[in-house]
């Protein structure tokens, strides 16, 4: 069971101690109050170069861009900035979020489908480089904006793509979901873009899933886009230069125990597309770069027996490590006290979801242990509430130790909100 580390070169165990690039846990967080999160910078920047180098070898043009939705502390927004990334935001607090993280608005991207006239207004006067749209009235008013402004707006239309039914039934985003505009239809987006004099309809955006990790699947979608860019390229006269792949890649280490290569997908971009010099190829990717680059550590607080079944409580639960259909949240232990009773873990919340993973584990667990919780990373903090409990502190790994870096919400601070009191 803990030959899972196998897939994570920063963790190691000797004389059954859990060390993280070659310190050791238990006297890690010694001094500090558990929960907390711990990023590990290092890994995300092995991550980020791994892409995109593997990518960058077959792949002219490439640009890689970070997904703040999927973890947007300031420190990894700087980081990615630092490493040559661009970041992909759905709002404008994200957005205000990299331009704080240093990053210029024209290595900006901008989803969403309901995107608020404010939102427009300050991307396009601030010369946002990548706004993706995906319904004609949002075109119509990103025009206006852009006449009042007297510029040409670059703009890219987020399509969804002809997929077998197969491919679709394993998708996360499915054809007839909120996100995108179904392939044909999006046409007459190209089309009006196409005669406005404040548009430029430079490229073809496509995000449908998270956790990928299908060769197969990017054959058939890069055969449809290549044929649909060749179509809007002959018959409407659009120049396409720009072809936005989305995100969605599992994570490094998933990528590696599926058996899936990097280097390979670079492969099947340059192959199936034409004139793949001419177009920038854009990844938006969050999950693949943070999951694994995150980790928690929590305590043990009971244990306890019903049903034939060991449970063992933590104080970390579901109000952080939010449940969602492609979370990979496994627990090991600091201290490998060796096989035990098969346990399943749960957080502390009064909730049935509040558990860790349906997968029980069995190396033995008592009160007090310290656990460590992989695959943190991705759409965890983002998405986190206080429900009954402050959110817990972020460190960040350094070589000298480890460094706050978000302290933990403040329980009477947490009081005097509830109260509207200073
Ligand atoms: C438009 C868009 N791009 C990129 C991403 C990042 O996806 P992932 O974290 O799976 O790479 C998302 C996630 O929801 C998204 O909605």
């Amino acid at each position: 069971m803990l030959d899972i580390i196998d897939h994570y070169p920063y963790l190691s165990y000797e004389d059954k101690k859990l060390l993280i690039q070659q310190i050791d846990i238990e006297s890690l967080s010694e001094d500090k109050k558990t929960p907390f999160f711990l990023f590990l910078p290092k890994r995300f920047e092995d991550n980020v170069l791994e892409i995109k180098t593997k990518l960058g070898k077959s792949i002219p043009n490439l640009f890689i861009s970070y997904a703040a939705k999927a973890n947007y502390l300031g420190k990894i927004l700087q980081k990615s900035h630092k490493l040559g990334l661009g970041i992909e935001v759905m709002s404008l607090f994200e957005l205000k979020l990299a331009e704080k993280a240093g990053m210029r608005l024209d290595e900006v991207i901008f989803n969403g489908p309901a995107k608020t006239s404010e939102e427009l207004n300050y991307a396009i006067s601030n010369k946002i480089g990548h706004l993706n749209v995906e319904s004609l009235n949002e075109i119509k008013e990103i025009e206006s904006i852009a006449a009042k402004h007297e510029i040409v707006q670059n703009i890219t239309v987020r399509i969804h793509p002809k997929l077998s039914e197969d491919t679709e039934k394993r998708l996360l985003i499915k054809k007839n979901s909120k996100l995108g505009i179904d392939f044909s239809r999006a046409v007459k987006l190209f089309e009006y873009a196409k005669k406005s004099p404040h548009l430029n309809p430079v490229g073809v955006h496509t995000h449908v899933g998270t956790n990928l990790t299908s060769h197969d699947f990017y054959d058939e979608l890069l055969e449809f886009l290549n044929d649909y860019i060749l179509d809007l390229e002959s018959k409407l006269e659009i120049s396409i230069s720009e072809i936005n792949l989305g995100g969605g890649l599992a994570s490094k280490s998933t990528l590696e125990k599926e058996n899936f290569q990097i280097d390979k997908l670079g492969k099947q971009v340059s192959s199936k597309i034409e004139n793949i010099a001419n177009k920038t190829i854009i990844f938006e990717l969050g999950r693949c770069l943070i999951e694994d680059s995150f980790i928690a550590i929590t305590k043990v607080l009971r244990t306890k027996k019903s049903w034939g079944r060991k449970w063992a409580f933590t104080d970390i639960g579901a109000n952080t490590l939010i449940p969602m259909r492609y979370s990979h949240y496994s627990a090991i232990p600091a201290l490998n006290k060796g096989k035990g009773q098969y346990t399943n873990i749960g957080g502390p919340l009064c909730l049935p979801v509040d558990i860790l993973s349906e997968e029980a584990v069995n190396f033995e667990i008592d009160e007090s242990d310290l656990l460590i919780v992989l695959n943190c990373g991705a759409y965890t903090l983002s998405m986190s509430e206080q429900f009954g409990y402050p959110r817990p502190a972020i460190y960040q790994l350094s070589e000298k130790g480890i460094d706050l870096i978000k302290p933990a919400d403040d329980l009477e601070q947490m009081i005097n909100d509830s109260f509207h009191l200073n």
